[in-house]
């Protein structure tokens, strides 16, 4: 089976912003982590299509059946601890170090941004790698894998949780603090693999948008953020961001 072009013309007008811009943001989404065999959340394959969220991903499911939760957690950590960063985790990467002043901003718990080699990483729903205390706060990262199936915190002994936004939760004030300064300010703003529906992560979006940024968004389909964009690059991004930078290297 032929693989579907990526339209020429588009790809070299947001390879000509990119070179034209110091400021540049990228929000990634599961989509981005498709090709490294991570399963997203709302596809056909989707874990959200498996598994039903509110039973599992809210604090109300950790308070009923912390071992359930945390089965599904360390379910989740040995298939992502198998998988390795794609070409568009690699790009990131590299874009980072040509424009120092890159900022990532990613909804995906899954690690792989900074395996890749991003250093300036905004993970705003945390990550499954990181443990935390309700009780004494402490937070550490902890690739044993799999953690017992009810993890007791090394300071204070109470039963630790994966350090992961849920359902019903808010985010971290000053990350989002933080992504909410970075999308006003870029130049432009890449929207990659996110079904762009899950607030406040996607206004980040309309924020960059809203304060003059050029966006594009990378998507193997459309969302409700497509007719916003400036441009929009449908493909995967494991094809797409590697030809992105082949035109922008030094
Ligand atoms: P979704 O599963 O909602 O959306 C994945 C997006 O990636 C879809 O728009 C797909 O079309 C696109 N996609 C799939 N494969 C792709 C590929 N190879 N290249 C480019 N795009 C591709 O995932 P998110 O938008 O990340 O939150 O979901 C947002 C949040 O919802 C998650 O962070 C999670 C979930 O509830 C929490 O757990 C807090
Ligand atoms: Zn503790």
């Amino acid at each position: 089976m032929s693989e579907t072009p990526i339209d020429p013309t588009w790809l070299a007008a947001v390879q000509d912003k990119l070179k034209q811009s110091a400021r540049i943001v990228a929000l990634t989404g599961a989509g981005i982590s498709a090709e490294s065999g991570v399963p997203t959340f709302r596809g056909a394959d989707g874990l959200w299509k498996q598994y039903r969220a509110e039973e599992l991903a809210t604090p109300q499911a950790f308070d009923r059946n912390p071992d359930l939760v945390w089965e599904w957690y360390n379910w989740r950590r040995g298939l992502v601890a198998e998988k390795k960063p794609n070409p568009g985790h690699l790009a990131l990467a590299a874009l980072e170090k040509i424009r120092p002043g890159f900022t990532l901003i990613t909804q995906n718990v899954d690690g792989l941004h900074l395996l890749a080699g991003s250093h300036n990483v905004l993970e705003i729903h945390g990550s499954i790698w990181r443990v935390r205390c309700p009780a004494c706060g402490d937070c550490s990262e902890d690739r044993t894998n799999p953690l017992p199936p009810l993890p007791l915190c090394p300071k204070c002994g109470g039963l630790l949780r994966p350090d992961v936004v849920w359902f019903g939760e808010s985010l971290d004030p000053s990350l989002l603090e933080t992504s909410f300064q970075v999308a006003a300010l870029t130049e432009v703003m890449l929207v990659i693999g996110t079904s762009a529906i899950v607030q406040p992560a996607a206004s980040l979006a309309w924020q960059a948008k809203s304060s003059g940024a050029w966006v594009v968004e990378i998507n193997i389909d459309r969302t409700p953020f497509s007719s916003q964009a400036d441009a929009v690059l449908t493909g995967p991004s494991g094809r797409i961001l590697p030809l992105l930078l082949d035109g922008l290297a030094p």
